[in-house]
């Protein structure tokens, strides 16, 4: 009789185990099809936008997920990175388990930046690849850091300062778009994790084509497309359900974790990315998936004449 009650107890815990396992892995479904449907629906709307060639006062672009107007979408983005500059390298660290580190050290590799060389860090926000570069082009090259928001310049400021790299950086507040540089000037630019928050990619393109000296090179490390199905649902739920509760705890903010997780999505994918490089004039150019393409180098060069 006893071993009949402790029998039926067991499976009545073993059943509730399976109910609870099965609604956890229904919870996890829905946020990876959530999130697949919002993107959907927010490249919809994309499209119809690029497709209304009118040029109008109205005329939106995407900010994440959200439709904004084209002339406010430079501040929602400054907002975002006045809010986290803070906590920046903090929640980077973090939220890619140190990985970030091991991408830009493979930029800085694959740069093969010289001793006496130029090089623009655009959208260089708190100085990392400006540090690698400041010590590899050594006192008789230059490496500019420029960003849009001064938050972000000033914690870079101070922090390579504390580390003793002075002399041969210089910092620039600038929007990529309209870069205040005379043409052909940098043997080297890169951009990480900077264009998918620009309000006009291509426009990037062309300015960096414009200041690069003939045989520069640009670099541009960017969140991507993951190669493989299994891995582009699990990085959505972590992305989703994950990094905006991180946000919120360390960075008292969640709104801009969220924005990352769909600026994300809404970047071209990696091809496209290429195509855009060859339209603003780059040659030779080519990609390297990282981390199975959550992460992508694309590079191009500026063909000299
Ligand atoms: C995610 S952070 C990347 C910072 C740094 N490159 C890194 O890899 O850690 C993106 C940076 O892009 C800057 N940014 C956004 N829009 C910009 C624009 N139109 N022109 C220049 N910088 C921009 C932001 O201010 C921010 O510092």
């Amino acid at each position: 009789m006893q071993e009949n009650t402790q029998a039926s107890q067991n499976e009545q815990a073993s059943q509730e185990e399976q109910i609870s396992q099965e609604e956890q892995i229904s919870q996890e479904e829905q946020i990876s099809q959530t999130a697949e449907t919002k993107q959907a629906e927010a490249e919809k709307q994309a499209e119809n936008q690029a497709n209304n060639s009118q040029e109008s006062e109205n005329q939106t672009t995407h900010f994440g997920y959200k439709q904004v107007r084209i002339d406010e979408k430079a501040a929602k983005v400054a907002d975002v990175f006045h809010s986290v500059a803070g906590k920046y390298d903090l929640m980077n660290d973090l939220m890619s388990f140190g990985i970030h580190r091991w991408w830009k050290s493979l930029t800085i590799s694959n740069a093969k930046v010289r001793a006496g060389d130029s090089v623009l860090d655009l959208a260089g926000g708190t100085g990392d690849l400006t540090a690698e570069f400041s010590k590899i082009v050594g006192k008789e090259g230059k490496v500019v850091l420029a960003d849009i928001n001064s938050s972000m310049l000033a914690v870079a400021k101070e922090k390579l300062t504390n580390k003793g790299l002075v002399g041969n950086i210089e910092y620039v507040e600038a929007n990529a778009e309209e870069l205040p540089f005379a043409d052909e000037q940098f043997t080297c630019t890169t951009i990480a994790f900077g264009l998918r928050n620009f309000t006009n990619k291509q426009k990037a393109l062309e300015e960096i084509f414009r200041v690069l000296k003939p045989g520069g090179t640009l670099m541009v490390l960017e969140f991507s497309k993951p190669q493989n199905k299994l891995l582009s649902k699990a990085y959505d739920i972590y992305s989703f359900a994950v990094l905006p509760r991180l946000g919120k705890l360390i960075a008292k903010d969640s709104d801009s974790y969220q924005y990352l997780a769909e600026s994300i999505r809404m970047h071209p994918a990696q091809e496209e990315l290429k195509s855009m490089f060859e339209k603003a004039g780059f040659t030779q150019v080519k990609y390297h998936n990282m981390t199975g393409g959550i992460v992508a180098l694309h590079i191009g060069t500026k063909g000299s004449n």
